[in-house]
């Protein structure tokens, strides 16, 4: 099938390298230029998948890994609906320097693609929204993101549907289903950036240990 031609909506979309992002996102919350565009072109991607969150997680109590947390968009959703333990990591600190002071209880800078430190079996659930698309963090990251959290806990994320074949995604969510690693409990078209006519696919899995 045809892929939608997404590559060259959005600027971030044409970075390669981990350094081109970091800059990339720097740049962008200056002035707090990301959270303008954000509320600009009505990106739902936070709001989405907390809804689905949610759902599936009724313990207000549960500790959060909000992988790829940005300004902490992910974070003032969960608050939203009664969510008070979470942490957020995130490549660029000039995102994380944005984050609203007390919204999240730990904040550390990270590259993604790279293993986490952080003991196995630590978090209820981790959400990542928005940082699997062009450029930024590749599939392999399901794994640490799984080694983090407890069995049944619950894996939430997005991935932009630009970049779910392209880069691998759609066969290592194939694998942890095959392999039981992770229970898939919904996962459809979300409408993500639905202004900009792109949209990512919405999953959250439960880990199975
Ligand atoms: C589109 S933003 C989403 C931010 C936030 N989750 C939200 O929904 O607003 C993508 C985020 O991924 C982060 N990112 C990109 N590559 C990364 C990497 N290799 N490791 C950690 N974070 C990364 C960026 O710094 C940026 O904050």
């Amino acid at each position: 099938m045809a892929q939608k031609d997404v590559g060259n909506k959005i600027p971030i979309y044409k970075l390669k390298t981990t350094n081109e992002v970091m800059n990339y996102y720097d740049e962008w919350g200056l002035e707090n230029k990301y959270d303008q565009d954000m509320a600009e072109w009505n990106y739902t991607g936070p709001k989405e998948t907390v809804e689905v969150f949610k759902k599936y997680s009724k313990n207000k109590n549960a500790k959060i890994y909000d992988a790829g947390c940005g300004t902490g968009l992910v974070g003032v959703e969960l608050k939203k609906f009664g969510y008070h333990y979470f942490d957020g990591a995130d490549l660029s600190q000039k995102l994380l320097d944005l984050v609203p002071k007390n919204l999240y209880q730990n904040l550390s800078k990270i590259d993604l693609n790279k293993n986490i430190n952080i003991n196995d079996n630590n978090y209820d659930a981790v959400m990542c929204v928005g940082t699997f698309t062009f450029g930024h963090v590749k599939p392999p990251a399901l794994d640490e993101f799984i080694r983090i959290t407890k069995n049944q806990g619950l894996i939430c994320f997005t991935i932009n549907e630009g970049i779910y074949e392209e880069y691998g995604f759609d066969k290592k969510i194939e694998e942890l289903n095959k392999k039981k690693i992770w229970k898939m409990k919904e996962f459809f078209k979300s409408n993500y950036i639905a202004s900009k006519d792109v949209n990512a696919w919405l999953g959250i899995a439960e880990v199975i240990k």
